[in-house]
């Protein structure tokens, strides 16, 4: 049985003081253990902070990105060290915002993943199709072609350690869900790929997230998925309340 897990992304929002209130909020909510894996993603400038207001408790930081180089001539990147020096456990990897924004390749993807690993960070790793490579039959395509790359050459061991999180960028922020079935087909493809990577084990072992417009209303039917084993939630996690009903919908108690 893989453990559900459910991080909240929440971007590039949120000043130090809004940080710390909506980290308070989620951890008054969330006095009691919940069973679920539970991280807070916040923008780098409020990792601190949060990471004070969790500390000690079950909800784990998780941080938006880092740089696949441990240190050096880097102006403006931040590195492995430095999250595990502010008690980050997670960073989220090759978000397709990064992808179109910012030029990240599953190449640059797959070395993010070593460096994290080598640092101590566990990485949640997106893949999802845009709308044109959906409405073109490509899914199938793109999406193994992302986790192939962006997981080369890492033992069964490190996948283990690995989150995958699908989510379809035309379902991003749009409010438009992937129906459960829509993502229960995608996840299963992908638990498939790394069937055919490592082996069953693995692909049993590993957690995939879904991301995309989750909100209370629709997270219980999307997690009640085989193949779905969390969220990776971007607009509802920037409400206290949300994001929590989304964790609630995740506990298999
Ligand atoms: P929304 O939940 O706002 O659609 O964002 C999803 C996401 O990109 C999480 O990483």
């Amino acid at each position: 049985m893989r453990k559900a897990i459910i991080a909240g992304n929440w971007k590039m929002n949120k000043t130090i003081a809004e940080a710390q209130s909506l980290a308070e909020g989620v951890k008054i909510d969330l006095a009691e253990e919940t069973g679920v894996d539970v991280v807070l993603c916040p923008p780098f400038t409020a990792l601190k902070t949060v990471s004070d207001v969790v500390s000690g408790t079950q909800i784990k930081l998780g941080a938006q990105n880092v740089h696949f180089e441990q240190s050096g001539a880097y102006t403006g990147e931040v590195s492995p060290a430095m999250l595990r020096d502010l008690y980050c456990h997670y960073v989220i990897l090759g978000h397709s915002e990064r992808r179109a924004m910012f030029g990240e390749s599953s190449a640059i993807v797959n070395r993010k993943v070593k460096a994290a690993l080598a640092g101590n960070l566990l990485p949640i790793v997106c893949v999802g199709e845009t709308l044109e490579e959906r409405d073109a039959g490509q899914v199938e395509t793109v999406v193994e072609t992302q986790v192939r790359e962006s997981l080369a050459d890492i033992s069964a061991e490190e996948m283990k350690k690995i989150i995958i999180a699908y989510e379809p960028v035309w379902a991003i922020g749009t409010g438009r869900t992937a129906s459960p079935e829509q993502a229960q087909e995608v996840h299963a493809l992908i638990r498939d790929v790394l069937r055919k990577m490592y082996d069953d084990g693995v692909a049993q072992a590993v957690r995939i997230q879904y991301g995309g417009s989750m909100k209370p209303s629709n997270a219980a039917e999307l997690l009640a998925q085989p193949d779905i084993d969390g969220g990776l939630i971007g607009g509802a996690a920037l409400d206290p309340h949300s994001f929590v009903q989304i964790v609630a919908a995740a506990r298999q108690d």
